[in-house]
């Protein structure tokens, strides 16, 4: 080895006569020599023993890896193929169609084998449940096989490109961020409630296809046809349409916050209400009545679908004579215990205006003698969400026989999703009337007017 001749050379004696005239400074610069020489020598093996094993060992790292891979790809491959040969299986054996605890079983063998395979074999066990009718949407019930449910299924990273016919797919509430359906045929399919996001379709023909609710953040539709496709309360921020075709689509209360998508095809989708366009701003916000039956309400003789109350108790309520507008009151209130009627309503397609802290609400009513409403708001998990709104109980019990306008402005809890209206019959303790009356009872949603 080189080092060692290096060490023998300079332990030679030098020239004498040098030596002698600088004979001190000499030793000790040869001891300091031999000194830093007999350390460094057995340094420099050091490092090169650890630069040898480093190698060695990083090669055999490589080779565990890749004996490893191999592994990984034969367990993954037999997974998918017992799992394929399970459902065949089934399939041939079973009465799919009437069947529900086959299917169950089917579902159940698919989600955990999905879980444990990479996005190339998730694409093959798809693709097998898809052909085996499995996975199809019929309205019309041409094929006899109920449709399968892959809901909370891991499809994300999944890559389809060039399949002639993926049509009527129905895959509701799954995973599908980073996939890529490119070229793809995918008419008439459901992805409603998936998490979508940073998908491809690009290139694709979707036609009718439903993507309700799902989240398609940064989703890519470049040159893809979009004819009348649900994106109805989807999140679409910062998505691209480039060359799209939206004819007809429905982006009734999404989000394109950020979106590239033109004036144009704006205009082409046609629905748009409550939707947040790609400037941050809203399109027009429908700011109907969205109580069902709240007006002319005693002009009904039976209690309307839209309400509820107990049966026995809804024998009690008379129409209230005292007016031409059919107000539904009780005129012998006294001898009466507490009652109420009750509507539920689904604020759904106002959520993206709602989770953006500028939905206002407005409430108002007819109320008389001891008639007065609450609102609960609720979010999609039915938490409550913010205080109770009660509106029919201020400045009107001095009244006599009057039926007041009643009205309340503010703003919309964050998240709500539903309310809960109740509108109660009950003698007020300082109430002088025993007659309990409403009408006209409004709930709206509006854009708080920012300065
Ligand atoms: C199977 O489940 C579907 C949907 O849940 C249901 O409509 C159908 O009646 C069930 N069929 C049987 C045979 O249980
Ligand atoms: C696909 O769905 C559409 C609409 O529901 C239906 O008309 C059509 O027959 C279906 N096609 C197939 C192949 O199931
Ligand atoms: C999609 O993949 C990219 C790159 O791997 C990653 O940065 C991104 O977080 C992924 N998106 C989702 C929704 O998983
Ligand atoms: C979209 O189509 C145009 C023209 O047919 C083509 O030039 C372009 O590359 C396509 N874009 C993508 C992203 O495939
Ligand atoms: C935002 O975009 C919409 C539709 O493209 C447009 O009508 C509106 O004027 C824009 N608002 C602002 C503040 O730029
Ligand atoms: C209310 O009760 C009183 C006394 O019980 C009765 O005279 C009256 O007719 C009742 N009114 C109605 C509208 O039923
Ligand atoms: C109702 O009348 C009582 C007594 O006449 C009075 O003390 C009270 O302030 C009145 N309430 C309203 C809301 O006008």
């Amino acid at each position: 080895m080189p080092m060692f001749s290096v060490k023998t050379k300079y332990a030679q004696p030098q020239d004498q006569q040098h030596q002698q005239t600088r004979q001190k400074g000499s030793r000790d610069c040869h001891d300091w020599l031999t000194l830093l020489i007999s350390a460094l020598v057995p340094l420099m093996i050091g490092i090169f023993t650890v630069v040898i094993t480093i190698q060695q060992q990083s090669s055999a790292d490589r080779q565990r890896q890749q004996e490893q891979q191999q592994a990984d790809s034969l367990q993954k491959e037999r997974i998918l193929s017992s799992c394929l040969d399970d459902i065949a299986k089934l399939l041939l054996t079973k009465e799919v169609s009437t069947d529900n605890k086959t299917l169950l079983y089917i579902r159940t063998r698919t989600l955990s084998s999905l879980r444990k395979l990479d996005p190339e074999r998730k694409y093959h066990l798809l693709l097998f449940l898809y052909e085996s009718q499995l996975l199809q949407y019929d309205k019309t019930k041409r094929h006899d096989r109920l449709t399968l449910n892959l809901a909370g299924a891991d499809l994300n990273y999944i890559y389809i490109t060039k399949l002639k016919s993926f049509n009527n797919l129905s895959l509701p509430g799954v995973y599908l961020n980073n996939a890529s359906f490119i070229n793809c045929q995918l008419q008439h399919s459901r992805f409603a409630d998936s998490a979508m996001n940073d998908i491809r379709f690009t290139n694709s023909f979707l036609l009718e296809t439903r993507f309700s609710r799902c989240s398609l953040e940064r989703a890519d539709f470049r040159n893809t046809t979009l004819a009348q496709v649900s994106f109805k309360s989807a999140i679409l921020r910062h998505a691209d349409f480039t060359r799209a075709w939206t004819k007809g689509a429905d982006f009734t209360n999404a989000d394109l916050d950020g979106a590239l998508i033109t004036e144009q095809q704006l205009q082409e989708a046609g629905l748009l209400d409550n939707a947040r366009l790609p400037n941050g701003s809203f399109a027009k916000i429908q700011e109907k009545n969205l109580v069902i039956n709240g007006e002319n309400f005693g002009c009904h003789t039976e209690l309307p679908s839209s309400w509820s109350a107990k049966v026995d108790v809804i024998k009690a309520f008379q129409h209230y004579r005292s007016s031409l507008n059919c107000y539904f009151g009780i005129a012998n209130l006294s001898s009466l215990d507490p009652i109420s009627i009750a509507q539920s309503i689904a604020l759904t397609d106002y959520s993206v205006l709602i989770d953006s802290g500028k939905a206002e609400y407005s409430f108002s009513g007819l109320f008389g003698g001891n008639a007065y409403a609450k609102i609960t708001f609720f979010t999609s998990t039915a938490v409550k969400a913010g205080k109770n709104i009660m509106i029919g109980l201020d400045d009107r019990q001095n009244e006599t026989e009057a039926i007041l306008f009643q009205h309340k402005l503010g703003a919309i809890p964050l998240d709500t999703r539903q309310l809960v209206l109740i509108i109660y019959f009950e003698k007020i303790p300082e109430g002088k009337h025993d007659f309990a009356v409403f009408d006209n009872v409004q709930f709206s949603i509006k854009k708080k007017d920012m300065i």
